[in-house]
C-alpha cells in the first residue's frame, strides 16, 4: 500500500480515523534545521475540524507531539515522527454503517482490495488521514519559505458560485476560505442550505504557488505538473485537477495559449508554470475539482456486504462541504512535492559543482603543462647555445625520429592516444628549432 511519497524529502504517514492516532514519519530532513512545532500546529489548526457549522463538528484538537528527530529545536537528520492523538473517537455511529457500503465512500472499494476494513469513520480513506500530510506540509513549506517560495490556496467555487475577485487578505476570514466576501456570503447559504436538507456539496480549489524557480522537476516519467496532479488528486474526494488553463485548453488556439515572451519574461502564463514538465519561474497554478461529501443523511440506496439491497442514512459528524477544509491540505500536498523537487534539484546542482571542482583541476594541470613547456623552451635555448658555440646542425632528424618513438612509447604505456602525442611533439619540436635558430 502506497502510504509514502518523496524521494528526497520522504514522508510515511499512518493512522486510522478512530485508531489511537495519526501520524507522519519524515526521513530526509536535514541536520541542524530550527524546528519549530509552532508553525506545524498552526497549519493543523487550519484544517481542524470543528471549525464552524460549515464543517465536520468532531472537536478534535489536533495536538502534535513530536516523538523522534529533534533534539533541542533542532532536526537531528534523523526520521521525524510527528503524532497526533485522535481524542473524540465516536465508532458507535459506525456500529450501524459496519456492514453497510457508504455511497460514493471508500469501504466498497476498500473491502474490495483487502477482504477486510476498519469501518470506523473510513479508517485510512477518511479525512482525518490528511492531518499527518498537513503536519508534513507545514515543515516543507517553512523551508520552501525560506527560499521566497510562498504557496496559497482558496474556495474559488462551490455549488456553482464563483468567487469574483481575489482578495488574498479575505482568504482566512470566512469560514469557507473564500477570497471574495459576498460571493462567500452566498456560498455559505448554499452549503448550509444543502446541509439542512441532509445533502452535501462539491466545488473548486485553486492553488498557487509563488516564487518557484526555474528547473524543478523532470523532462518525462516525473514530469513537476504529473507529480502536483498526482499529490492534488490523493486528497480524498479530489475528482479533477487542472494546471494553468486546464481544460480550457480544448478551446484555445495556440496563438491564445502560448506564452509568449520578450526580454522581461513570459507575457501571459496559460501554462500555470510548468514547461515540459519543468518549472519555468512563473506562478504554478493548479485548480482540483472537489467532489460533495459522499456521508449524507438524505436517504439513499445501496448493498451491505452480503449483496443485499438496503438503504442508507449516514448520520455522524461529516463536512457538509470539504473544501475549505482541503485548503490546507493542498497548499501542503503542494509543498511536499515543490520541497522534495527543490531538494533533488539541488543534487544536480551540487552534482554541478563537482564539475566546476574538476574544470578547476584540468586548469591546474593545464597550468602545469604550461610551466613545463616554458622550462622546456628554457633548456632549448640552452641547447641552441651550445651548438652555437660547436658550430653543430641544430636539426638532427634521427635524433628527432629517435626522440618521438620514445614518447609514443610513454603515451601508450600511460593510456595517452599515439596520435595526439605525436601531433603535440610534431609541434613542441618545431617551436623548439625555432628557439635553437634565435
Ligand atoms: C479534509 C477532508 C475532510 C473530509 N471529510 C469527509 C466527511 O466528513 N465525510 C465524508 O464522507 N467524506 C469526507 N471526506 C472525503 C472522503 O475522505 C473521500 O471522499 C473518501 O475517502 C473517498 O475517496 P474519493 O472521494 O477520493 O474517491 C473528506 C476528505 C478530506 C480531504
Amino acid at each position: 500500500m502506497s502510504n509514502s511519497l518523496g524521494e528526497r524529502f520522504k514522508i510515511l504517514t499512518f493512522g486510522e480515523s478512530h485508531g489511537n492516532a495519526m501520524g507522519v514519519v519524515i526521513d530526509g530532513v536535514r541536520p541542524g534545521l530550527d524546528f519549530d512545532l509552532e508553525t506545524i500546529q498552526k497549519e493543523l489548526d487550519r484544517r481542524r475540524p470543528g471549525q464552524s457549522k460549515l464543517v465536520s463538528p468532531r472537536p478534535e484538537e489536533d495536538r502534535v507531539e513530536v516523538l523522534s528527530g529533534v533534539f533541542q529545536g533542532k532536526t537531528l537528520g534523523t526520521p521525524i515522527c510527528l503524532v497526533i492523538p485522535n481524542k473524540h473517537q465516536d465508532p458507535k455511529v459506525y456500529n450501524a454503517l459496519k456492514d453497510l457500503f457508504r455511497p460514493g465512500y471508500a469501504g466498497y472499494a476498500v473491502l474490495k482490495k483487502y477482504g477486510i476494513r476498519d469501518y470506523r469513520g473510513g479508517g485510512r480513506s477518511s479525512g482525518r488521514e490528511t492531518v499527518a500530510r498537513v503536519a508534513a506540509g507545514a515543515m516543507a513549506k517553512r523551508e520552501l519559505a525560506k527560499e521566497g517560495i510562498q504557496i496559497v490556496a482558496y474556495t474559488a467555487e462551490i455549488d456553482g458560485i464563483k468567487a469574483q475577485s481575489i482578495d488574498f487578505n479575505e482568504i482566512e476570514k470566512n469560514p469557507l476560505r473564500c477570497p471574495d466576501r459576498d460571493a462567500e456570503k452566498q456560498m455559505e447559504e448554499r452549503v448550509l442550505f444543502h446541509k439542512s436538507q441532509g445533502d452535501s456539496v462539491g466545488g473548486i480549489v485553486q492553488v498557487i504557488a509563488r516564487n518557484v524557480p526555474p528547473g524543478l522537476g523532470d523532462p518525462v516519467f516525473k514530469k513537476l505538473d504529473a507529480e502536483i496532479a498526482g499529490a492534488l488528486m490523493s486528497i480524498g474526494g479530489v475528482k479533477a485537477v487542472e494546471i494553468g488553463e486546464g481544460f480550457q485548453v480544448a478551446s484555445m488556439r495556440g496563438s491564445d495559449h502560448n506564452d509568449q515572451m520578450d526580454r522581461h519574461g513570459f507575457k501571459t502564463n496559460h501554462a500555470g508554470g510548468v514547461l515540459g514538465g519543468i518549472s519555468t519561474g512563473q506562478e504554478i497554478h493548479a485548480r482540483i475539482g472537489v467532489k460533495p461529501t459522499p456521508s449524507i443523511q438524505k436517504e439513499q440506496k445501496t448493498i451491505d456486504i452480503l449483496g443485499r439491497e438496503r438503504r442508507i442514512s449516514v448520520q455522524g459528524r461529516h463536512d457538509p462541504c470539504i473544501c475549505p477544509r482541503i485548503v490546507p491540505v493542498a497548499e501542503a500536498m503542494m509543498a511536499l512535492i515543490l520541497y522534495d523537487a527543490l531538494l533533488c534539484q539541488r543534487d544536480i546542482e551540487k552534482k554541478t559543482d563537482d564539475l566546476e571542482r574538476l574544470r578547476a583541476e584540468i586548469d591546474t594541470v593545464d597550468h602545469r603543462l604550461i610551466q613545463l613547456l616554458a622550462r622546456r623552451n628554457e633548456i632549448s635555448q640552452e641547447i641552441g647555445q651550445y651548438k652555437r658555440v660547436r658550430r653543430l646542425e641544430v636539426r638532427d632528424r634521427a635524433r628527432e625520429a629517435e626522440m618521438m618513438d620514445r614518447r609514443i612509447q610513454w603515451a601508450k604505456d600511460c593510456g595517452v592516444d599515439g596520435g595526439l602525442i605525436r601531433g603535440l611533439f610534431h609541434l613542441i619540436v618545431k617551436a623548439s628549432r625555432g628557439i635553437q635558430l634565435k
